[in-house]
């Protein structure tokens, strides 16, 4: 992570995420840091970011951040797990602004919760990079942790099939294989899985998610107010968002989170 100029405190925040998911994180963040101009990117036209390789990642991220840093940003928030463990490691030192990713900000919060046993649902890709588990053992080498890929669920969120039996199905699917492992607590390692959380608790208590949104808020807000970045200005905050692809199903699925009150800019990014 890099340092940042501290006369920038009102430049807005940048967020991203392939879709709606990383409103989940966005939402949290507006509610715990009102005065913070925002922007969001919702790369629906490389969704899912689930099924894609670690250069597609890499590239989709730098694409992001390359069009934040014209925005001139302070700082940008991975509001996604799959690119937070595919892609942040290589474009870390490439922007002289603050990049906060999803996993690596919350892991060390997790692992010294006095978990034994932790599940963590994601994304393929992030299953397959084991960020999860290497970041949670840097602070508890003790815990045990089990990685469960649902390469299904961010389709039913951004395709609003959360009401359909099959998605019902294939939930209870996952789930059942996760409880085998009788975790202490499952990571909703996704940022699109919170959504989802009405029907998981059809058959799992409530209690034993984690959704690491609010860790994340809390420690960016801490981060920020460590560096003397928070924007403090008496003026109302705005926020722009920005989407690659498919505005109308943007808005349409986002609403269980955050309720978008403009029609958002498409912009491909080169595309
Ligand atoms: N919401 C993202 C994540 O946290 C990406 C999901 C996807 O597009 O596959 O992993």
């Amino acid at each position: 992570m890099n340092t940042v100029n501290h006369n920038l405190n009102s430049y807005p925040v940048g967020f991203f995420d392939s879709g709606v998911g990383g409103l989940s994180v966005y939402s949290k963040f507006k509610k715990i840091l009102p005065l913070e101009n925002t922007l969001y990117f919702g790369d629906l036209y490389h969704l899912p970011y689930g099924n894609k390789t670690q250069q597609e990642l890499v590239s989709y991220a730098r694409s992001i951040l390359d069009f934040y840093k014209e925005k001139q940003v302070k700082a940008v928030v991975i509001a996604c797990n799959t690119s937070s463990a595919q892609a942040y490691d290589i474009i870390k030192n490439e922007y002289d602004f603050r990049i906060y990713p999803i996993i690596q900000s919350c892991a060390k919060v997790i692992a010294l919760q006095n978990i034994e046993k932790l599940g963590v649902f994601a994304t393929q890709a992030t299953v397959n990079s084991g960020v999860y588990t290497k970041e949670l053992k840097k602070y508890n080498p003790a815990i045990q942790v089990k990685e469960i890929a649902c390469p299904n669920w961010v389709n039913i969120v951004e395709s609003g099939a959360y009401k359909n039996s099959s998605a019902l199905v294939d939930i209870k699917k996952h789930l059942d294989e996760m409880l085998e492992f009788k975790p202490n607590k499952i990571i909703l390692g996704c940022t699109h899985y919170p959504y989802l959380i009405p029907l998981l608790e059809k058959f799992a208590a409530q209690e034993i998610f984690i959704d690491p949104a609010e860790i994340f808020v809390e420690y960016i807000k801490n981060d920020m107010k460590t560096l003397g970045m928070l924007n403090l200005g008496d003026r109302k905050p705005y926020e722009e968002i920005y989407v690659s692809a498919n505005p109308e199903s943007f808005v349409e699925h986002a609403k269980i989170f955050y309720e978008i009150t403009q029609q958002p800019k498409v912009n491909k990014l080169g595309e």
